[in-house]
């Protein structure tokens, strides 16, 4: 059974851009897919600022990263790149921590002007991590994102269906990774069983 992590990256609560991340969470729940959440706010700031590797809930989220096939990252964007928080929690990561796996990059900011900070910025940090497929982002501004208590959340219809089709995007990737995964277990074990004969 493959998994999703929710990785969230606002130091702020309550959080639009960790919002729009449930909000992806919840849309693949409703596809089959199960996930867990990591949020970086909840992490120990010293052992965080001061990359103390060896720290228990430093490893403890390590750990959640290192288990998922795929990773939701959900960020505001600051002064032009996404947060300082989410930073210090990459640097943490092994070289290769996202080896192998999908990333669904999310951001919200103040206006359309940095858009592409997802792109410029995030992105290259993701690579260099070794994700396999870096999804196309998806950039929100705070006049997209709405929440009221009584009505929850409100998406323009735009980031609603850029959002629908973001997910559809990931959970066609997370099956067809699985079926690779299975065809290789399968061929593995035919030419096993050659061999053994
Ligand atoms: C310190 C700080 C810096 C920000 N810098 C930018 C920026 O450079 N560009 C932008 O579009 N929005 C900027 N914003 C606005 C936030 O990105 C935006 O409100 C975002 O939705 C906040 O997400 P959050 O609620 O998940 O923390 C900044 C906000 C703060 C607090």
């Amino acid at each position: 059974m493959t998994s999703i992590l929710l990785l969230a990256g606002s130091p702020s609560t309550p959080s639009r851009s960790t919002r729009l991340l449930h909000y992806v969470g919840e849309r693949l729940a409703a596809l089959g897919h199960r996930h867990q959440a990591l949020h970086v706010l909840d992490l120990p700031a010293r052992a965080l600022l001061q990359a103390d590797f060896g720290d228990a809930g430093i490893m403890a989220a390590k750990a959640q990263v290192a288990q998922a096939h795929a990773v939701v990252v959900s960020t505001p964007v600051y002064k032009a790149a996404y947060s300082g928080i989410l930073k210090a929690f990459l640097d943490v990561l092994p070289q290769d921590g996202l080896s192998g796996k999908l990333v669904l990059p999310l951001a919200t900011g103040g206006s359309q002007s940095h858009m592409l900070a997802l792109d410029y910025a995030l992105r290259p940090v993701l690579s260099a991590l070794g994700a396999r497929y870096v999804l196309p982002s998806i950039y929100a501004t705070d006049a997209q994102v709405n929440w009221s208590a009584g009505d929850g959340l409100a998406l323009d219809p735009a980031i609603a269906q850029r959002i629908a089709t973001g997910v559809e995007h990931l959970s066609a990737s997370l099956l067809s990774q699985r079926s690779s995964a299975q065809a290789e277990t399968a061929s593995a074990s035919v030419l096993r069983m050659r061999c053994n004969a």
